[in-house]
């Protein structure tokens, strides 16, 4: 690879998404450090970046979207979108949320074209999994204001107000997988006063949240458990993950019909498959749809509703990763992240999830 790269940000297509993968002061250190950054003009708008910031920045502006693909890399938010996949090509390398397990259409397209493309939600550290992490805590936090609002009678809820009353009972919330984004949606809950239950599968974690508090009750993830806990709530949030792989489906739809009517159902899994049976991807336009009488919101880009602190974490993050990549694709600071090559799967627990694909 030549030292001097050319990298692209393109405006994202998703329904309603407004943020940008690198801000304009993301963009400065990357010229900094002797790229070219072409910016489709109008991509950082929508985040409260204007264009000037970025030409400021040193970015060169381009009109369309195929100028932008050009490069050499490029650099993105969401999973490219149908209208985009005529831009893969072979020595293309593509750095954006990917989420193959839940999208067969453009795991196939991505194979056939040769291109390189890494998953920010692959990538893994000795912290996790620092390039979903930013995204989570948003979506986590922003879960425990949807689901609160989406359980008001005017929103087509039970009329149940979170925290209660003197003399009545708080709501009761069931967190799915106490990672970040189910953490961040429990704190959220907890902060409401409602009263949160919090289930995994990993008992070390429970145990933690159990001695700080995070939640008011731990539950290990078993079925009989949870469908109990799931038929006395008022607001399930769905955040179970397994990296790379489809969501485990931890809530079945037997559960979803025991709930009262106008409960809640919040699945952040859904990018992943979903980890509520009944939980189908929503877009921000339309958002919910009621199925056994409980009100499902299964967002597919929830920070997508704040970009402006979603575009600024995420280029934080993204940023020393993409400066690696561009310098050296192997290093180990991208561990996990490549997971399309050649033609064929790289990530072996995406491989596993398109047996019919090539795997390298
Ligand atoms: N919809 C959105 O806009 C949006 C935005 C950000 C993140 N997400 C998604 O939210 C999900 C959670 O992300 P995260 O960063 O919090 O992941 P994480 O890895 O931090 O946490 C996942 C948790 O799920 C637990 N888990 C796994 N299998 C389980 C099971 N069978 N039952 C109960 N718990 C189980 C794990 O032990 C872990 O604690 C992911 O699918 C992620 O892509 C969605």
């Amino acid at each position: 690879m030549s030292e001097t790269r050319t990298i692209g940000v393109p405006s994202e297509t998703k329904d309603r998404e407004r943020r940008v993968s690198l801000t304009p002061s993301a963009v400065a250190s990357v010229v900094d450090r002797g790229h070219r950054v072409l910016v489709q003009a109008g991509a950082g708008t929508g985040a409260g970046f204007d264009d000037d910031a970025y030409t400021d920045a040193g970015a060169e502006l381009v009109a369309d979207a195929g100028e932008v693909w050009a490069a050499e890399v490029v650099v993105k938010v969401k999973e490219p979108q149908p209208d985009e996949f005529a831009f893969f090509r072979d020595d293309l390398t593509l750095f954006t949320y990917l989420h193959l397990a839940a999208e067969p259409e453009l795991t196939r397209a991505l194979v056939e074209s040769g291109i390189h493309a890494y998953a920010y939600e692959t990538l893994t550290d000795r912290t996790g999994l620092p390039l979903l992490a930013p995204m989570s805590e948003i979506a986590g936090r922003a879960a425990a204001i949807v689901g609160a609002e989406k359980l008001s009678a005017a929103q087509g809820g039970s009329g149940t107000l979170m925290g209660g009353a003197a003399g009545v009972p708080p709501a009761k919330a069931v967190v799915i997988g106490l990672g970040v984004a189910g953490t961040m949606a429990a704190r959220g809950l907890r902060g409401l006063d409602a009263h949160v239950t919090g289930v995994d599968v990993d008992l070390q974690r429970l145990y933690e949240h159990h001695l700080d508090g995070t939640v008011d009750a731990t539950q290990i993830s078993e079925p009989a458990a949870v469908a109990a806990h799931v038929r006395e709530a008022d607001l399930v949030v769905g955040a179970a993950l397994v990296p790379g792989a489809r969501a485990p489906v931890v809530v079945d739809e037997q559960m979803v019909a025991s709930m009262r009517p106008g409960s809640v159902v919040v699945d952040l899994a859904i990018d992943q498959g979903g980890c509520i049976a009944t939980a189908r991807p929503t877009s921000l336009s339309e958002p919910t749809y009621v199925e056994h009488g409980v009100v499902h919101y299964c967002v597919t880009n929830v920070p997508g509703q704040f970009p402006r602190t979603a575009s600024a974490a995420l280029s934080a993050a993204v940023t020393p990763r993409l400066l690696q990549l561009v310098t050296d694709p192997d290093d180990a600071s991208l561990s996990g992240a490549l997971n399309v090559a050649d033609g064929a799967l790289v990530h072996p627990v995406v491989a596993e999830t398109f047996p019919d694909l090539p795997r390298a």
